[in-house]
């Protein structure tokens, strides 16, 4: 017999979510499919490592801060808790979770940069680009919008039009203006840091032809080939959030740069902790027997398939074994929308559905292929309903019942049918095959299948009517081994898509973590637990209330809640009395701040004389928080509270005018203080 072969040693990453929004479910995807892959290699007995972390550089995130009125570390801080609580309730299984900013991703992206410059791989030049006077800075093209060059629709963005599709430069377009200031750019210029990834075409090619992509992937790199490979800008001026480049101060790393740079850096922390060798994953001789893998989006692909291998490249570190490529999330067949309630945050989703119905529905609708996945929300619970409580738990409760009451527990010390067992241990490889290709969804057929043949035989064999039968009773006890080693099996074959199922499974079958191996190793004689239900269905209310709790309120209701004014103020008199029970206060708005998600709404907090409330106002058509802090203003204080999807609203500040940038909060006159009445 020869030996087995050793463990291989693998390194995963998925893409790095930006510290500026909560997760959500389209991040889910990416996230479950590589954790499904990482779980299956763990439970083949091989050594993975997998490594996230939080994508925390760039000027959304500087801005995202100023607007919450935090510092970018804070904000980042933040962010980065929040992800870990949404990914752990997932139950994604990351070994290390240390974002961008880090100290290790800054050593490294200084030391790749230093090698990239050693190696004449930067050039530095002057370009021309939009510059806000009033903020500061220089603008993104996404920060730039205007009148579309080509069908001269309003209100596009500066590098595509969202009307006719035309893709153009920011400077393209007509009447430009500043997203920030509201002012029209001026064009300045400045040096910028550029790596020279043409220079890296043959060994991109060469690339392109290994097995380290899809080949849908693949053709799209000829592609980029035939357009002519661009240089790449990798430097940004202040203000910028993130790492200064050595030796050119006031220049910064481009957040696309040190992102990818972020899978070593984390993987580095993780090795600083256990004492690991990252070197043996990274040097250019390690390739020969360790395997880096990246599971990304589609959007991503340029960054990790041209300028990531060949920044590793250059600065000689290896490059990675693939990348595997998902395509969007759409909720019943469209984009997910918030007034539609189908843009959906983890964290909402795990306030009503337990986590493993996700997993195991995604892991059914994924293919190795890059195409967009629809969840149908209807498709999604009598999928789950059917698969995992119709067949997969379905087997274990028709068989534990008899085995715990009449047989103590006790399993037989014989399979009723080692046909039922050879035809599971059967399939192993083909499933694990599978698996190794990240085929999941026909990894889900082929193990619901074997559901089907179990619970098939036991509909054959009806234990239920031999148990009646003093003569029988072995009989049924073997049935119901039979049955229970098939769970069991299912169970291994499941193991990396519903964790927390399988290890209630394995604590109610009383065998310990179950392993691949297990798989030829039934249970004969062995006592188990009590059975407890191990999944409930998905009721559609709970469905129905995840869709509600993910509504953004609509305008008028979202703008000002309950609101006497919002009433035709002709539409009748009202008495002195019903005016006396207004209690109108001067307010000052001590704080005052963006509401993430929120298109309308600003939050306000509002000293009345040494009370302080929360309001959230719709009036952020018409100012910047900026403009509110210090001011006076007047406010209902005794309206009731009102709970609203961001917080609770403690009363309504007055406002005037048609709305849009058209609304005037009302102010008193010098003198007034706040918490005097108004009378
Ligand atoms: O597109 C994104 O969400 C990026 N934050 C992904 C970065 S992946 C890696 F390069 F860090
Ligand atoms: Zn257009």
């Amino acid at each position: 017999m020869s030996a087995p072969a050793p463990p291989r040693k693998i390194l995963v990453s998925n893409a790095l979510p930006y510290a500026n929004g909560a997760l959500h479910l389209g991040h889910m995807v990416g996230f479950m499919q590589a954790d499904i892959w990482v779980r299956f290699q763990k439970l083949r007995g091989h050594q993975v490592t997998f490594v996230g972390g939080d994508d925390q550089h760039g000027t959304p995130i500087m801005l995202s801060a100023a607007e919450k009125g935090l510092t970018p570390q804070q904000l980042i801080d933040q962010m980065e808790s929040q992800h870990i609580e949404s990914l752990r309730g997932f139950n994604i299984d990351l070994d290390s979770y240390v974002g961008t900013h880090a100290r290790q991703n800054q050593q490294i992206s200084t030391e790749i940069y230093l090698r990239l410059k050693q190696g004449g791989h930067i050039d530095v030049r002057t370009i021309e680009q939009s510059f806000d006077e009033e903020k500061g800075m220089f603008l993104p093209d996404r920060y730039v919008k205007g009148t579309c060059p080509k069908c001269k629709s309003p209100d596009q963005y500066g590098d595509n039009c969202e009307v006719c599709g035309s893709t153009y430069d920011s400077t393209e377009l007509i009447d430009p203006y500043s997203v920030l200031s509201g002012k029209p750019p001026v064009m300045r210029e400045s040096e910028h840091y550029f790596f020279k990834v043409s220079e890296f075409e043959q060994m991109l090619s060469d690339w392109r032809q290994s097995d380290a992509l899809q080949p849908e992937i693949a053709n799209k790199l000829t592609e980029w080939f035939e357009g002519g490979l661009l240089d790449w800008d990798i430097s940004r001026d202040e203000p910028y959030w993130g790492f200064e480049i050595p030796d050119a101060p006031g220049k910064f790393f481009y957040v696309w740069l040190d992102a990818p740079i972020g899978y070593m850096a984390s993987h580095k922390a993780h090795c600083e902790l256990t004492g690991e060798d990252w070197e043996s994953y990274w040097s250019t001789d390690a390739s020969a027997d360790t395997e880096v893998y990246h599971f990304i989006g589609k959007d991503i692909v340029r960054f990790h398939t041209l300028f990531w291998p060949a920044l590793l490249y250059a600065a000689r570190y290896r490059i990675p074994s693939g990348v595997f490529v998902h395509g969007f999330l759409t909720v019943d067949g469209a984009k997910m929308s918030k007034s539609r309630g189908t843009f959906i945050r983890a964290s909402t989703y795990l306030e009503h559905l337990n986590p493993e119905y996700l997993r195991y529905y995604f892991a059914a609708k994924s293919g190795s292929g890059v195409v967009d996945m629809d969840m149908n929300l209807e498709d999604f619970s009598t999928r789950v309903n059917s698969d995992l409580v119709g067949k997969l738990v379905n087997i274990a409760s028709r068989c534990a019942g008899f085995i715990g009451k009449r047989f103590n527990g006790e399993l037989a010390s014989q399979s009723d049918s080692p046909e039922l067992q050879a035809a599971f241990e059967a399939a192993a490889d083909s499933i694990a095959g599978r698996y190794e290709r990240r085929e999941f969804s026909q990894a889900m057929r082929e193990i619901m299948a074997l559901a089907d043949q179990a619970n098939q035989y036991i509909d054959e064999r009806k234990p239920w009517q031999l148990i009646k039968h003093e003569s029988k009773l072995d009989e049924v006890q073997q049935i119901c081994t039979a049955g229970i080693n098939g769970f069991r099996s299912l169970c291994i074959y499941l193991k990396p898509v519903l964790p927390a199922l399988v290890a209630e499974a394995e604590s109610f079958l009383n065998c310990g973590a179950l392993s691949w191996e297990d798989l030829h190793r039934p249970l004969y004689g062995n006592k188990i637990n009590k059975f407890k239900p191990l999944m409930i269905r998905i009721e559609p209310q709970s469905i129905a209330n995840m869709i509600e709790d993910s509504k953004e309120l609509p305008e008028a209701d979202a703008t000002q809640p309950d609101s006497l004014l919002a009433k035709d103020p002709l539409a009748g008199e009202i008495s002195f009395d019903d005016f006396a029970k207004l209690d109108l206060r001067i307010a000052k708005i001590v704080a005052a701040q963006h509401v993430e998600n929120a298109d309308k709404l600003l939050q306000l907090t509002l000293d009345i004389g040494g009370e302080t409330r929360n309001v959230f106002a719709g009036i952020k058509s018409a100012y910047n928080p900026e403009q509110l802090v210090g001011r006076l203003t007047v406010m209902v204080a005794n309206l009731a509270p009102r709970k609203m999807r961001f917080g609770l609203s403690e009363g309504m500040v007055l406002a005037a005018g048609p709305g849009g940038s058209e609304l005037f909060i009302l102010g008193p006159d010098d003198g007034a203080k706040p918490g005097m009445r108004v009378k």
